[in-house]
């Protein structure tokens, strides 16, 4: 098992990492940072991510032995490893349904088209290379949430009607990454994980709008590519490469759909 820091409270998982790093990264990578709540979880672009008790919020610190600019592409192996955990915890209790979660490009997991967990990785350069954070919060057992986040976010409780525990979820989530991201750090590219991400995808197959900050626009999302680019074919049959950083992906009528 990894190391752990626990904490009853703290800001935010990844900020404490971030912390735990600042002078010791190297020595003590990998590890992680687990909190009961957040009281400023971080959420990507700025936003905020509601922490209230109830959910699975932590942080995993590494030290990547691939270069930099591929770092990005373990929010990718994570997301492919929280689902994996969510379904061997919820096919344990639910035998027979099918269940409907899956992967919105690049990294939030939907459940009936709203979203269940994020994923925010950030990146440190330091004088020994670089260290990441991988900050991932599962809405495991909350029961309402704020008015504003009612119709976009939910929790595996709220559309599924079962508890999970978070430390079996935790387990989970841990096995399976790790046995991702020893493949990962060997090859370098997301190869071999393409297939079982593009299984998960929600966008696959289906019309998307590409919110480029240089120009918006529509095509058909065919997969991710083995850096985990979405690839989207445009109206002339020319299909694009999506980078992640630069722009989002929606449904035509929402979120998802
Ligand atoms: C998103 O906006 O989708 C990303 C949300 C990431 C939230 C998690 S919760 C644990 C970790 N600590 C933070 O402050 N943020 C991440």
């Amino acid at each position: 098992m990894i190391q752990r820091f626990v904490y009853d409270s703290i800001d935010s998982t990844n900020q404490q990492a971030l912390r735990l790093a600042e002078n010791e990264g190297a020595n003590l990578a990998p590890f992680l940072v687990l909190a009961k709540k957040q009281t400023a979880g971080k959420g990507r672009a700025g936003r905020q991510w509601e922490s209230e008790e109830r959910g699975l919020y932590f942080s995993l610190y590494l030290r990547p032995a691939v270069q930099v600019d591929k770092a990005s592409m373990l929010t990718l192996v994570m997301a492919v490893a929280v689902a994996k955990a969510l379904a061997k915890c919820v096919e344990s209790q639910i035998v027979d349904r099918e269940l409907t979660l899956g992967i919105k490009w690049p990294n939030d997991l939907v459940l009936n088209s709203k979203k269940i967990v994020g994923i925010l990785t950030e990146l440190r350069l330091d004088n020994k290379g670089y260290g990441v954070v991988i900050g991932v919060g599962v809405n495991t057992n909350q029961e309402t949430f704020p008015k504003e986040l009612d119709d976009k976010a939910s929790s595996i409780k709220r559309e599924l009607g079962i508890s999970i525990l978070e430390e079996d979820l935790l387990k989970y989530i841990e096995e399976f990454f790790l046995q991702e991201y020893t493949i990962f750090e060997k090859e370098g590219s997301l190869f071999f994980l393409q297939k079982t991400y593009e299984s998960l995808l929600v966008n696959k197959g289906k019309e998307v709008r590409v919110l480029d900050p240089k120009g918006e626009y529509q095509g058909i999302a065919k997969g991710i590519d083995e850096t985990g680019q979405l690839l989207v074919e445009v109206q002339n049959g020319e299909v694009r490469r999506v980078y992640a950083g630069e722009v989002s992906v929606r449904g035509l009528y929402g979120y998802v759909d």
